[in-house]
């Protein structure tokens, strides 16, 4: 789990450098996609459930799941959502950061913020003994400080020689305390929120989720792994953490 997902850190920092105006997200992809395999990992996301590409690249309302395409081409103010994963001697990784185009605006960029502390607030919770649980009330009590919405229909998992292992892993409060966390458990934690309400609507496409008022979304995920300590962030490199 740690060389598959040092080389998704890799990626995604490679991936960051890229983001600009004018970028189409189908060359997102394809960089996105070299970049895994010369690192000798397999996209996972690619023609899982049918899901067209490597890298799912979600611009402005769209939460998760965008496809990339030719003429989507970024532009200044836009934030977008880059969520990747591979496959490394059998064992998966996933990751997902939510960048600015350019210069954007205040409450945008709060909201990138906030989701990224979200899963730093959900994370102290990440220890064994705790449970599951704890680490859904931190973010949604994190969140829900903000005034902004969380969705709901989608939610972090198990990880490990499957992308979506058990268990699911709510980014909102619960009234169950859920699984007690046990070390040596990897789960991909990863708060998905809009700006305006939680509620969050499907494409034609049969991907592509958006929010339904048409405010902006973020997302921030990471693999961690459950110790008898602090977690660790798999996904994550020292200089970020
Ligand atoms: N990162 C996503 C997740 O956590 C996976 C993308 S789904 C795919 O569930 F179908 F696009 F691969
Ligand atoms: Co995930």
């Amino acid at each position: 789990m740690k060389e598959s997902c040092k080389r998704l850190e890799y990626v995604h920092d490679q991936l960051g450098e890229i983001i600009r105006p004018g970028i189409s997200t189908y060359e997102i992809n394809k960089i996105g996609d070299r970049l895994i395999r010369e690192q000798g990992g397999i996209p996972n996301f690619l023609n899982y459930n049918g899901y067209p590409a490597s890298i799912c690249v979600s611009v402005n309302d769209e939460v998760v799941h965008g496809i990339p395409k030719k003429e989507r081409l970024l532009e200044e103010g836009d934030i977008v959502s880059l969520d990747a994963g591979l496959i490394y001697k059998g064992y998966h990784s996933d990751a997902a950061r939510t960048y600015p185009v350019g210069k954007i605006s205040e409450e945008h960029q709060k909201l990138i913020d906030v989701t990224r502390q979200s899963f730093f607030e959900g994370i102290k919770f990440a220890r064994e003994g705790n449970h599951l649980h704890d680490i859904s009330n931190a973010i949604d009590d994190y969140v829900t400080s903000f005034g902004f919405g969380i969705v709901q229909d989608l939610v972090g998992h198990g990880i490990g020689t499957s992308l979506h292992e058990d268990p699911q892993i709510p980014n909102f409060r619960q009234k169950k305390r859920g699984l007690k966390l046990r070390a040596g458990m990897t789960l991909a934690i990863e708060p998905m929120i809009n700006l305006g309400g939680w509620e969050v609507e499907w494409l034609d496409d049969d991907w592509t989720v958006v929010t339904q008022d048409g405010t902006y979304s973020a997302h921030y995920e990471n693999t961690i792994l459950i110790t008898t300590g602090d977690p660790e962030i798999l996904t994550l490199n020292s200089y970020e953490k």
